[in-house]
């Protein structure tokens, strides 16, 4: 049976997607790579920074020494952050909040398994915060998707075991992590017919069927 929930951010609950989509994009252009696209941009979805980081670089012939990557990385880290200073409840993905508030009447428990060290920004800016239980994040882990530590975490900070869990995603890396820790998977996002996940819809209400999904054994 179902007790928890555990929600990817970027691009699950939040449009932060899309600005990660183009902080990497003016990395791309500052360092003289101008064929950076959607594509690429797809394949960064649920990796880590540096993971992220070597999604662009593939597209120079040029090297570049451990020292710069880790400066283009923080150079992208300022540039998405300086997106997120105007970040507010707008940001909110259609259905989110409003599922968000039906599972928890429904009495399960509610986490966050992002990798990204911004998730408590995001988390704080858009006041999801208040509809969560636990958090689990890129400063909780040390191996991003498709590694399941992320949702291990979460269900663990929740209390529960792991097959009680749901996970919600919208990147392939983050169905396979889900699937890797024994949890039932929901793809969501544009992408959903392609995650390979047990569930799939659009958004997070109107297209899902919790009363299925939750009435199982
Ligand atoms: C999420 C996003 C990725 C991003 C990662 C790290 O998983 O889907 O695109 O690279 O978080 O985010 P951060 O905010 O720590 O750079
Ligand atoms: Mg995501």
């Amino acid at each position: 049976m179902i007790k928890g929930i555990i929600f990817d951010l970027d691009g699950v609950l939040v449009s932060t997607d899309k600005l990660h989509f183009e902080a990497w994009k003016k990395l791309a252009q500052k360092l003289g790579i101008h064929d950076f696209t959607h594509e690429d941009n797809v394949r960064q979805k649920g990796v880590s920074r540096m993971e992220s980081l070597e999604v662009v670089l593939e597209k120079t012939d040029n090297k570049y020494s451990a020292e710069e990557k880790e400066e283009f990385a923080e150079t992208k880290n300022c540039y998405y952050v300086e997106m997120l200073k105007s970040l507010d409840s707008e940001a909110i993905l259609k259905d989110a909040k409003e599922a968000l508030i039906m599972l928890r009447e429904r009495g399960l428990k509610i986490a966050i398994g992002s990798v990204s060290k911004n998730a408590p920004i995001i988390l704080e800016r858009t006041g999801l915060i208040d509809f969560i239980d636990e958090v689990s994040c890129g400063l909780d882990i040390t191996r991003s998707k498709p590694d399941p530590e992320v949702f291990l975490v979460a269900a663990d900070k929740l209390g529960l075991s792991y097959k009680e869990c749901l996970v919600a995603e919208d990147s392939k890396a983050g169905i396979i992590a889900a699937k890797a820790a024994n949890m039932k998977t929901l793809g969501v996002g544009p992408d959903h017919m392609n995650l390979d996940a047990d569930y799939q819809s659009e958004t997070l209400l109107s297209h899902v069927d919790w009363e299925e999904i939750l009435s199982k054994n």
